[in-house]
């Protein structure tokens, strides 16, 4: 009797796995039909840093604004003549351009070796590690099988992405709502060991904080003064800031070090140590950077499986920036 339950079993599993899109990445994804698609990446990503060093902070924030919108399908690199594409929403606008033609050049280099195979979703995958790996942070494994999505609205982005002002519940909530642990969250945060914040991200912290305290008691007194200095009032929109003081461009744990020290520049750095629900995980992280790096790679791994296309679902874009159409 017991038996005949197990081909409906199977059939059930099966229908699980081929139902979950995210079960159908794999790292040897493109095997003989571009067997060195992480190579000649890897080349392209190394080339354009050669020319500027942003392009480490601009790719990888590039990549986790595109999985936080509409699933990891390089929707975020469509260009629209309208300007109401996914990159035209304000919470985008100061994705660094270099993030942009990081893709660009690998896909370019892409497509001259194996035409029309290799998505514009998972050179951006592999091209956010190489950035990881390039800067000192650690290496690790990239699933691929993504497919370009074929929807990329400014409509869509608003409430979809993490604030600077934001606090633990609500960093908490948000990676929970993409499948994320508050681990992941405190370990992808450690992104910003790299990169720059204009000064609007975070003025409010030095200037208006609440009523009766102009400057966020949690920011450390010596770095609130030299944030102050970087960024008066009514400076310039484009002046940017290092948001690790020290090692702006390691990809390194001195961002949790910071936190130790009130120098985080968000509200969503800081709390992660004032708030002693993941002060722990933060205090781990910055006495062990091995810790880190495990952590960050995972929720890496777990962010790129985020609402992505596979099989027949969207295309495999001919230039990132536009649908085939
Ligand atoms: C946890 C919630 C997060 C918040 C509230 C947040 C917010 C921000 C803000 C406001 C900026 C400054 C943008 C500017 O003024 O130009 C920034 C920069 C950056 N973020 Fe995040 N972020 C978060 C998580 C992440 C994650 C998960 C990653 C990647 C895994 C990431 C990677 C970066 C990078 C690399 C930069 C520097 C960009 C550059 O220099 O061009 N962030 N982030």
């Amino acid at each position: 009797m017991r038996k005949l339950w197990l081909p409906l079993l199977v059939v059930v599993m099966v229908w699980m796995v081929a139902g979950n899109g995210e079960a159908r990445l794999r790292p040897d994804f493109y095997g003989s039909a571009c067997s060195n698609v992480e190579g000649i990446v890897r080349q392209a990503v190394r080339r354009k840093l050669n020319q500027t060093v942003v392009t480490i902070p601009a790719t990888l924030r590039l990549f986790f604004h595109d999985c936080f919108v509409q699933g990891c399908d390089a929707s975020v690199m469509i260009a629209s003549a309208r300007d109401d594409a996914e990159k035209d929403a304000s919470d985008n606008l100061s994705l660094a351009g270099d993030g942009f033609d990081t893709v660009i050049k690998a896909k370019q280099a892409v497509e001259a070796q194996c035409p029309g195979v290799v998505s514009c979703a998972d050179i951006l995958a592999i091209a956010a590690r190489d950035v990881v790996v390039l800067s000192g942070g650690p290496n690790f494994t990239v699933e691929l099988g993504r497919r370009d999505g074929l929807i990329s609205r400014a409509a869509l982005v608003a409430g979809r992405l993490p604030g600077p002002d934001f606090d633990l519940d609500r960093l908490v909530s948000l990676f929970r709502l993409n499948n994320l642990t508050a681990r992941d969250m405190i370990a992808l945060s450690g992104a910003h060991t790299v990169g720059f914040s204009h000064c609007s991200r975070f003025a409010s912290r030095l200037y208006s904080f609440n009523s009766t305290t102009a400057v966020d008691p949690s920011l450390n007194a010596a770095y609130a003064r030299a944030l102050m200095r970087a960024c008066p009032r009514d400076v310039d929109p484009t002046i940017a800031v290092n948001m690790d003081l020290y090692t702006p461009i390691t990809f390194d744990n001195v961002y949790y070090k910071n936190l130790l020290d009130g120098e985080g520049l968000f509200t969503s750095d800081e709390v992660l140590f004032t708030d002693r629900r993941s002060r722990p995980t933060v205090e781990r992280f910055a006495s062990d950077q091995a810790a880190f790096f495990r952590a960050f790679s995972a929720a890496m791994v777990r962010l790129g499986r985020l609402g992505v296309k596979t099989g027949g679902q969207g295309e495999i874009r001919r230039d990132c920036t536009a649908l085939n159409s």
